[in-house]
């Protein structure tokens, strides 16, 4: 398989973890896509979905999904995304698109998080991939400054403006040894809206491409 075939075999395998007359989690870019593509042939066995950002919420519409307000769901069994990079411990780089603090917020309500993804994702540390801060436009400066004293070199993603409003850094040059603990510390930066390391709430399962077929990576 290339990648995007591998990509949309993922994105199949996610479908049985779907649950039944349930609202399904879903997130944002290329695989996620495809994955809301692949619900559309379940879209009569499932109550609706949770979209993490307008371009996702808009694709399960043009699908007939019906697409619900986070503050209507009590409970939210499964959220499917994809990842920028991913570790063996299923901790990871998201943000690539921009929609990460809705993707943050839609996996803090769900149970089980299902990532997806082909094999160039699969990182033995995570920083290559440069990592996206979302920050309130007025704390920009500030927050670079600090970035900086972490060891990063950031940059203002040009051009643009998250679904939330805010501006994004990109920062380069880091390698994450400690995930959990460099996602606290951006986050006790005043002025950050949200980081793209998702490691205090990782994921639960990789689904991961191969060329010969999909590996299952569960903790
Ligand atoms: C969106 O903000 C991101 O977190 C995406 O989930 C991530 O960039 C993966 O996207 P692709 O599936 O397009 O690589």
């Amino acid at each position: 398989m290339n990648q995007q075939e591998m990509k949309q075999a993922v994105a199949q395998a996610a479908l049985k973890y779907v649950v039944p007359d349930a609202i399904v989690g879903v997130g944002t870019g290329s695989t996620a896509d495809l994955f809301i593509d692949a619900l559309a042939a379940m879209k009569y066995d499932i109550k609706g979905a949770v979209a993490s950002s307008e371009r996702s919420a808009a694709r399960l519409r043009g699908h007939g999904i019906e697409v619900f307000d986070l503050n209507q769901v009590n409970d939210l069994p499964v959220y499917v995304d994809g990842a920028d990079e991913i570790t063996q411990h299923l901790a990871m780089i998201k943000g690539g698109g921009g929609a990460l603090t809705r993707e943050k917020i839609v996996a803090a309500v769900a149970r089980k998080f299902i990532c997806i993804a082909d094999q160039s994702k699969l990182v033995p540390v995570l920083g290559k991939f440069p990592l996206p801060v979302e920050v309130i436009p007025m704390a920009r400066a500030y927050v670079a400054r600090e970035l900086v004293k972490l060891g990063g070199e950031p940059d203002l993603r040009m051009g643009c403006t998250t679904d939330n409003g805010n501006m994004i850094l990109d920062v380069h040059g880091l390698s994450i040894l400690d995930p959990v603990k460099l996602e606290s510390d951006i986050n006790q930066i005043t002025g950050v809206v949200c980081n793209g390391l998702f490691a205090r709430r990782g994921a639960n399962v990789l689904l991961l491409g191969r060329p010969d077929g999909v590996e299952t990576i569960a903790l």
